[in-house]
């Protein structure tokens, strides 16, 4: 049977059925075409572009343009999976018309399905008149990487019972504005869990938050192993794409220094009777 689009009402029946709701992220076009034909849910051009793309130590100084840019990459793989672009730091934080504007640009120049935004109750209002303006939206809690300044670190959050009811707080306000999905990150397993009760409608998507979660997402380059630095200790590695490279490429460097590559079949000809007229 060919594989429908998927869209927030898919979700959304997914959160009711109680079937796992799977994300990952994609940055370009080969890797989304991959992770769409593996079957993924929801695709997240996330704003880790600039940790894992780009080469930041932070994902604050991605901008919109960087965005709208990966995201325009992906999704020219036309995936099957929701495409869900964020938004980077300071497109929304200043103002509800900057996060409106900065939202509609993102989803007008893309042709992506929604967009996700950090904070909690905070970021409420900003969320209910994007979801009013006919923009599906993804919230995002717990360990939210654009305030890692404020935060002092990537640190588990919600440990204490007054962070920890707030998290609750955070999540049922976000669910009354209308987000229809929320990542979880770096909550602990228990809080997930509880989390996850108290939103009848809005699916959790849990990173570093346990398998209680309505779903899961993870950094595509984490889970492939694309390269050998620090793994976060919520990432299960499933391949190893940082060797496989490095080993190809060597071999490639080997085959290149002893001129056994290209070889016949990688060669074009050229007719002999060409070849002889030439000086
Ligand atoms: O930017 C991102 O990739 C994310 C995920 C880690 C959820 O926000």
């Amino acid at each position: 049977m060919e594989r429908k689009n998927v869209t927030v009402s898919t979700i959304s029946n997914m959160k009711a059925n109680g079937e796992s709701i799977v994300m990952i992220t994609a940055y370009d076009v080969a890797m989304a075409r991959n992770v769409d034909e593996a079957g993924v849910d929801m695709i997240l051009v996330g704003d880790s572009l600039g940790n894992v793309i780009m080469g930041y130590q932070s994902t604050l100084p991605v901008t919109v343009e960087d965005m709208i840019h990966h995201t325009q990459c992906v999704m020219r793989a036309n995936p099957k999976a929701m495409v869900i672009a964020d938004m980077p730091f300071m497109s929304y934080q200043a103002s509800i018309e900057d996060g409106i504007r900065n939202a509609g640009r993102i989803m007008k120049e893309t042709g992506c399905a929604g967009v996700k935004l950090e904070g909690g109750v905070s970021v409420a209002p900003l969320v209910k008149r994007l979801v009013e303006a006919g923009i599906p939206v993804v919230a995002h809690i717990g360990l939210t990487p654009q305030s890692v300044n404020a935060f002092g670190g990537f640190k588990v959050q919600g440990k204490t019972v007054e962070a920890a009811q707030q998290m609750i707080e955070d999540a049922k306000t976000l669910e009354e504005a209308g987000a229809f999905a929320c990542v979880l990150e770096c909550v602990p397993a228990a809080l997930a869990k509880k989390v996850t009760e108290n939103c009848k409608v809005m699916a959790t998507i849990g990173i570093g938050a346990g398998s209680d979660c309505d779903g899961q997402v993870l950094v595509c380059n984490d889970l492939l192993g694309v390269s050998n630095g620090f793994t976060p200790k919520f990432v299960k590695k499933y391949a190893n794409l940082h060797d496989i490279t490095v080993n190809a490429v060597k071999e490639y460097i080997n085959d290149c220094k002893g001129r056994t590559f290209p070889a016949a079949e990688h060669t074009f000809k050229l007719d002999d009777s060409v070849l002889e007229k030439l000086y």
